[in-house]
């Protein structure tokens, strides 16, 4: 079976993010020169998804306009002969890749906006990605995620090491290791207490998951914080099918956090081919 599904669940209001989030959405923050959601959607992208379901909310009409044709400004760009920029804007929306956008009426958890994309998804596996978490690896974290996929049939959850102090903030995961990488799972919980985690695995924003799970989440009563939580459906889905975890290779920032969007912004300017020395030499000036 192929993944060629993604769900985008960005529905969240943002509120650690106020007020740069009181009229556009989160996902639409830029790090560097691109929106949160478009690193997502081009992490999925280049893990062959050419399917990607946006379950979205109210006050988010810049996500669909962002992966929509924008007649003005291509009429603009193309008089003024800026081919280039033509080029980018284009590239934003493959051809081969479709949009899919399901409204989120009721923000009642993560798991709840899963389940919102059952409709479209039906039967297949499919993927998970969380636009707050940007991931950068190469391959892509989500192509390592396929891959493992291929070899196990099974859902597997994105994992790292997480100081204990943090557990509070992540699923946790424990579980059997089959390999330096793969772990075969036997437990999740949602944001326990560092003295009840059951270790220090914690769950990355990045999911594949057996349709399976939407049964799972169907018959689940609220958990931490009052919310659906996608991994109370996880849980559930352990005691009927096999679920991974997979270390993967790459870096994490927690664009959810303003730390972790700063430093995102940073290191991805270091890391640009043409800001990336100037940015490094104006660093130097400012001799922290
Ligand atoms: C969500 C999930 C959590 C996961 C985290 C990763 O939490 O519920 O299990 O570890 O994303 O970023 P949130 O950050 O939305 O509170």
């Amino acid at each position: 079976m192929k993944v060629n599904k993604a769900v985008f669940p960005v529905a969240g209001l943002g509120t650690r993010f106020l007020p740069a989030t009181k009229a556009q959405p989160k996902e639409m923050l830029p790090v560097v020169d691109k929106p949160l959601i478009q690193y997502a959607v081009e992490e999925a992208y280049s893990a062959g998804i050419r399917q990607m379901i946006f379950v979205n909310g109210r006050n988010k009409r810049a996500i669909p306009d962002h992966f929509d044709t924008a007649y003005e400004l291509e009429h603009e760009l193309e008089v003024a002969g800026k081919q280039d920029l033509l080029d980018l804007v284009h590239s934003i929306k493959p051809d081969d890749m479709e949009c899919i956008y399901i409204r989120q009426s009721r923000a009642l958890g993560l798991g709840h906006a899963v389940l919102c994309a059952q409709s479209v998804i039906v039967n297949e596996p499919f993927a998970v990605l969380l636009a707050d978490d940007l991931m950068v690896g190469q391959p892509s974290i989500m192509k390592q995620m396929v891959e493992q996929f291929e070899e196990w049939q099974a859902s597997i959850l994105a994992v790292q090491e997480v100081p204990a102090e943090h557990t509070r903030r992540y699923g946790i995961v424990a579980g059997t290791a089959i390999n330096d990488r793969i772990m075969d799972l036997t437990h999740i919980v949602e944001k326990p207490a560092p003295e009840v985690a059951p270790s220090r695995l914690g769950v990355a924003g990045r999911y594949i998951l057996t349709p399976g799970v939407f049964k799972e989440i169907t018959n689940l009563p609220r958990g931490v914080g009052g919310e659906i939580q996608l991994t109370d459906g996880i849980a559930s889905l352990m005691r009927r099918e096999k679920v991974f975890a997979y270390r993967y290779e790459g870096q994490r920032y927690d664009c959810g956090s303003k730390e972790g969007f700063l430093q995102a912004n940073v290191e991805l300017a270091l890391a640009h081919p043409e800001l990336g020395p100037g940015f490094r030499s104006y660093l130097k000036t400012l001799a922290l």
